[in-house]
């Protein structure tokens, strides 16, 4: 038991062990999965407070904006909570606007990026000044002509920046890499270029930045030192062909998070010194200057809460399966990505067994974890919390397999609060026919 205590105490320290019980700021974890059943995410208020002080405090003295990156996790009440901090959002589809408009979060601090945003989804947005945003970061030529007709049709204003691919690899995985030139997003130099001399001067459609997302879980400080270096490049060619300075620029996110206990990933002052390099000295010095974490803000913050159902034993292949599956947190099987598994409970006297964890859904694919070490017996009802698990698990959860997507609790200020009602089967296939 031992190694297990000491291998688990999470970066911000919400999610611990308080008298053998796994807890989330002070409440035992088994407590919530008792009221609220199991699996369970789980989340914890002080840790998201913690992670977005630490990330402006960082940047302290730059103009910064945080658009925290809700596709990690767009619960409104965590949206609420990300905007009662100050921040405002990265939005990669009307539905997430519509999120955004729910939550309250100030119309202008909100980008819109997105390779396939649909004209119907920009008539909707035109509707409103600016369309609602603070900027669309446009990722096409097609993109950038039909804003430009419909503003123009509805005599709209609207602000836009340029999603640029700066063709620089992020060393980190293939599947969430973003920045590469064979990487679908955003725009080339020549057509960032090309767009500035042709519509520098346009009535209704103002472009007032540069972004850039070169990938996500990003441990190194040397591709986002290359990145910015051919952005702040950019900035300047911009400025020089459309006759004034522009208005922000937009780093994207990326910053990675340990997974691993004691894992090395970026210091946020290696961070803000290169943003300060590059984007904030006498060289380049930005009016404004935008980020969009999603990851490194939540990712931590959060839980799976899952039971054992069953166990089998087979001489050293050992199996622990789950009562949550790959539908609920698809990471590891999308990504093989780890993930820290801890027991709920810390008996002292547990032998520690290698566990193949591994979900309810038919695929092979379905496993959270093979060969780990785990104060487990395999008996049906111990529970588990799957760590690491607050950014692009339940947003990425389907109901494959026909499974209800989970209840989300969120624990804040002392308060526990159900902020997503488990699903019933009757609402999962309330749209059908
Ligand atoms: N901005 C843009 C335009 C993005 O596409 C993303 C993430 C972010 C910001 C936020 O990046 P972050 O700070 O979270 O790294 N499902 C994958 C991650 C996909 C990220 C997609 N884009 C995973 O679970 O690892």
């Amino acid at each position: 038991m031992k190694i297990m205590k000491d291998r688990l105490i999470q970066p911000d320290h919400s999610f611990n062990y308080i008298k053998k019980e796994f807890c989330v700021d002070g409440i035992p974890l088994n407590k919530l999965a008792d009221r609220y059943g199991s699996p369970l995410y789980v989340y914890s208020g002080t840790a998201i407070r913690e992670s977005f002080s630490r990330l402006k405090n960082a940047l302290t003295g730059m103009p910064i904006q945080i658009c925290y990156a809700m596709k990690a996790n767009s619960n409104l009440t965590i949206l609420e909570l990300f905007k009662k901090l100050g921040a405002g959002c990265d939005l990669v589809s009307y539905g997430e606007w519509f999120r955004a408009e729910l939550a309250g979060m100030p119309r202008n601090l909100r980008v819109l990026s997105g390779v396939a945003k649909t004209a119907e989804e920009f008539d909707c947005l035109l509707q409103f000044p600016n369309a609602a945003v603070g900027s669309i970061h446009v990722e096409s030529v097609m993109e950038f002509e039909l804003i430009q007709l419909l503003a123009h049709y509805r005599q709209q204003k609207v602000t836009v920046a340029f999603r640029y691919n700066p063709n620089v690899d992020a060393k980190t995985h293939d599947k969430i890499s973003t920045g590469r030139k064979k990487d679908k997003f955003g725009l080339t130099r020549e057509e960032i270029l090309d767009l500035c001399v042709n519509f520098a001067q346009d009535e209704f459609v103002n472009i007032a930045g540069i972004s850039i997302h070169i990938g996500s879980q990003i441990t190194k400080t040397s591709p986002y030192e290359k990145a910015f270096g051919v952005l702040s490049d950019l900035c300047d060619e911009v400025e020089d062909h459309l006759g004034r300075s522009l208005e922000y620029v937009d780093l994207g996110g990326g910053i990675g998070v340990p997974y691993h206990l004691g894992e090395k990933t970026i210091s946020l002052k290696e961070y803000a010194a290169l943003v300060k390099k590059y984007f904030h000295s006498k060289n380049r010095k930005m009016k404004k200057i935008l980020i969009e974490p999603g990851r490194s803000l939540i990712a931590n913050a959060g839980v799976l809460v899952s039971e054992v159902v069953y166990s089998k034993e087979r001489g050293t292949h050992k199996t622990l399966i789950l009562d949550s599956g790959m539908n609920d947190l698809m990471r590891p099987a999308l990504y093989e990505s780890f993930h820290e598994i801890v027991s709920l409970r810390d008996e002292d006297d547990l032998k520690i067994k290698k566990w193949d964890v591994v979900g309810g859904i038919c695929e092979t694919t379905d496993y959270f974890a093979r060969g780990r070490p785990l104060p487990i017996e395999g008996l049906p009802g111990e529970r588990i919390a799957i760590l690491s698990a607050g950014a692009y698990g339940f947003s990425m959860s389907s109901t494959y397999n026909t499974r209800p997507q989970l209840a989300e609790v969120l624990v804040d200020q002392g308060k526990v609060k159900l902020i997503r009602k488990r699903q019933t089967l009757e609402a999962l296939v309330s749209l059908e026919k």
